[in-house]
């Protein structure tokens, strides 16, 4: 048994500017199998280098989707990487079984209470609702999604909160089964 294969795709247009990705991403860095990627600093033109990125989703087992909610989905940095990365004859379709059997983990951060993302909250609907279209992504592309690590109200969290929740994420990313290769 070796060391779980984990990588942490961070998705924050600006690293520089964020608070709780920035403070989440601090949070794993030192655990064991983790492979943490930046994708606005690895590509600040958006021009995103589809065989490297394949080769890194090839290399682990578990893919872990770390972002801010930006209007009700992912920031514009991931779609671009999912428009470049996740083609056809790799992710789908004929030949593209090369993500099948893994792990998709979600970790997002959102401005909006819990209580918001309600039927007659402000935001109107579930987060499960809006994350259709990445549980879908997942169906086709034959990954396994676990259940998403969200921290809401991410403007208002204490300290204290944000301590915790990094605990949580670095238990979960520890609870990993280590790879057996
Ligand atoms: C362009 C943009 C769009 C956003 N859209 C939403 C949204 O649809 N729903 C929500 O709850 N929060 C939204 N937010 C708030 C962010 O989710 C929140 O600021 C972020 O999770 C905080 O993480 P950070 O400190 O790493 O930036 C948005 C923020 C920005 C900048």
């Amino acid at each position: 048994m070796t060391a779980p294969r984990i990588l942490v795709i961070v998705a924050h247009p600006d690293l520089t500017t964020s608070r709780i990705t920035a403070h989440l991403t601090a949070g794993i860095r030192d655990l064991d199998g983790v492979t943490i990627r930046d994708l606005a600093s690895a590509y600040p033109d958006r021009r995103v280098d589809t065989a490297v990125e394949q080769q890194l989703l090839r290399d682990h087992d578990t893919i872990v989707l770390q972002f801010p909610w930006h209007w009700y989905s992912v920031p514009g940095v991931l779609k671009e990487w999912m428009d470049q990365v996740l083609t056809h004859g790799f992710a789908y379709g004929n030949g593209g079984d090369q993500l099948h059997g893994k792990r998709l983990q979600l970790v997002i951060s959102t401005g909006g209470p819990e209580s918001s993302y309600t039927p007659t909250g402000h935001n109107r609907f579930t987060m499960a609702e809006l994350l259709r279209p990445l549980e879908a992504t997942a169906h086709l592309c034959g990954l396994d999604m676990a259940e998403p690590l969200i921290l809401h109200s991410a403007h208002r969290v204490a300290p204290e909160e944000l301590a915790a929740h990094i605990a949580r994420y670095r238990e979960l990313l520890s609870a990993v089964p280590a790879a057996a290769h």
